[in-house]
């Protein structure tokens, strides 16, 4: 699909973004898990939350190889199960890893991660998924910069299902639903369950935001997940609360594009497609146990949100006397390093 010339271009761009961000981190070190920042704070649906960390996946300079590198399979994992067709769900669901790819858009030289869903003239839907690695994270604020589009640039087809969520099991799962046979500009907030043991409805789970700005065009789509509620923004503007079903259990954070031919994502026609696009994922997160190796307490306060450049934190304010009901000291004697990775260990 892609020629030589445009692969050896996108690694000489690779080259000289590596080289920048490189500069960009001895200038401004804030970003993921920087010690310099003790903990995140962010603002929205009434609340003030602090997180214990930071990470920033940007996908917008980065070469298809990415998707085998160390640097991704310490954080994502491209998932290849399958599902039946049943009554309720006609089409097979196969998920493709080569589904999940890194593609240049067409009008600039900007990558992303895209999942792909497709129709083939079976009963098969090819969908595709990915989980984080993370799986204790308990609290968060995510935040996806994505959009769902059809093949080159085309309208998707009706029958997909785009999921940006955090899951742990069907009863712990917060969801942001982008449903290609929906009208334009809906979007569908659901903490589950979403259906009673009898298979009814539970209409509080789930809220329906309609004449949203078009989610064919980029937007920021981010779930502030805390201890009493969820709350779901479009860019800056918060769309959904829920109180209903807040999940309790420590975490990951997944994205998908599938369709199963049922009630609730449509059959796609045969030959149909869909893209779901995504430039950059950033969560500020607790996790479920206490963490080695952080000088814990909340001195140095980072924002994420209204800083010169998405992605890098800034300091608001230092001081011994702000803690926000952080326990010093906790996690010291736990010894080793976290390092910038971010990888977390959790005693739960
Ligand atoms: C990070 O902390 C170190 C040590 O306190 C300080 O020298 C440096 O200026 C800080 N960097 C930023 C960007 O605040
Ligand atoms: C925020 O507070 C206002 C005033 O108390 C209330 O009307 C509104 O429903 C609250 N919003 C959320 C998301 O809790
Ligand atoms: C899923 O289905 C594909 C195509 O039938 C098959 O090649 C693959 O092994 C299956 N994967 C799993 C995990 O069952
Ligand atoms: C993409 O990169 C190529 C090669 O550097 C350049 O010629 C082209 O103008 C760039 N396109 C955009 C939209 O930036
Ligand atoms: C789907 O159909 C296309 C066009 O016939 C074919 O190239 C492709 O291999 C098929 N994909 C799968 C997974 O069957
Ligand atoms: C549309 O995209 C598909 C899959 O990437 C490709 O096979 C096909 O050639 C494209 N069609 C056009 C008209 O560009
Ligand atoms: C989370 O999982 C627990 C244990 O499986 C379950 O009891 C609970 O209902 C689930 N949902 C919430 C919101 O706690
Ligand atoms: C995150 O953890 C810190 C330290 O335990 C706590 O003070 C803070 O309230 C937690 N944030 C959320 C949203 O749970």
């Amino acid at each position: 699909m892609r020629s030589f010339t445009l692969l050896a271009l996108l690694s000489i761009l690779g080259v000289f973004c590596a080289l920048s961000r490189a500069d960009d981190q001895t200038t401004n070190p804030l970003k993921d898990n920087s010690p310099n920042c003790s903990c995140y704070i962010i603002n929205g649906g009434n609340d003030t939350a602090y997180f214990k960390y930071h990470r920033f996946w940007d996908f917008r300079s980065l070469t298809p190889d990415h998707l085998t590198s160390d640097a991704w399979n310490a954080d994502w994992s491209i998932q290849s199960w399958n599902t039946s067709a049943s009554s309720d769900a006609p089409l097979q669901r196969i998920n493709l890893v080569e589904n999940v790819g890194i593609l240049t858009s067409d009008d600039s030289n900007i990558t992303a991660l895209t999942l792909n869903t497709f129709r083939n003239n079976s009963h098969t839907q090819f969908t595709a998924e990915i989980q984080s690695i993370q799986q204790n994270i308990k609290h968060a604020s995510i935040r996806f910069h994505a959009r769902v589009i059809g093949r080159n640039g085309s309208e998707a087809s009706k029958g997909a299902c785009a999921g940006l969520f955090t899951f742990a099991d069907d009863d712990n799962e917060s969801d942001i639903e982008i449903l290609t046979q929906d009208p334009m500009g809906t979007i569908r907030y659901t903490n589950q369950p979403s259906l009673s043991a009898s298979g009814n409805e539970i209409p509080q789970s789930s809220i329906t935001s309609t004449q949203l700005p078009p989610v064919s065009i980029f937007h920021t789509h981010r779930i502030d997940w805390l201890a009493h509620a969820t709350h779901w923004f479009l860019d800056a503007s918060l769309v959904a609360s829920s109180m209903y079903s807040v999940p309790r259990k420590p975490s990951g954070i997944f994205m998908n594009l599938w369709g199963d031919g049922g009630v609730w994502t449509g059959e796609m026609a045969q030959g149909g497609s869909a893209v779901l696009v995504v430039e950059w994922v950033e969560a500020v997160f607790n996790t479920s146990g206490p963490v080695a190796g952080r000088a814990e307490g909340c001195e140095v306060v980072c924002r994420v949100d209204g800083v010169r450049e998405v992605g890098w934190p800034e300091v608001v304010k230092t001081g011994r006397s702000v803690n926000h009901g952080f326990k010093r000291g906790m996690g010291r004697e736990r010894g080793s390093s976290q390092g910038r990775s971010g990888k977390l260990n959790s005693n739960d």
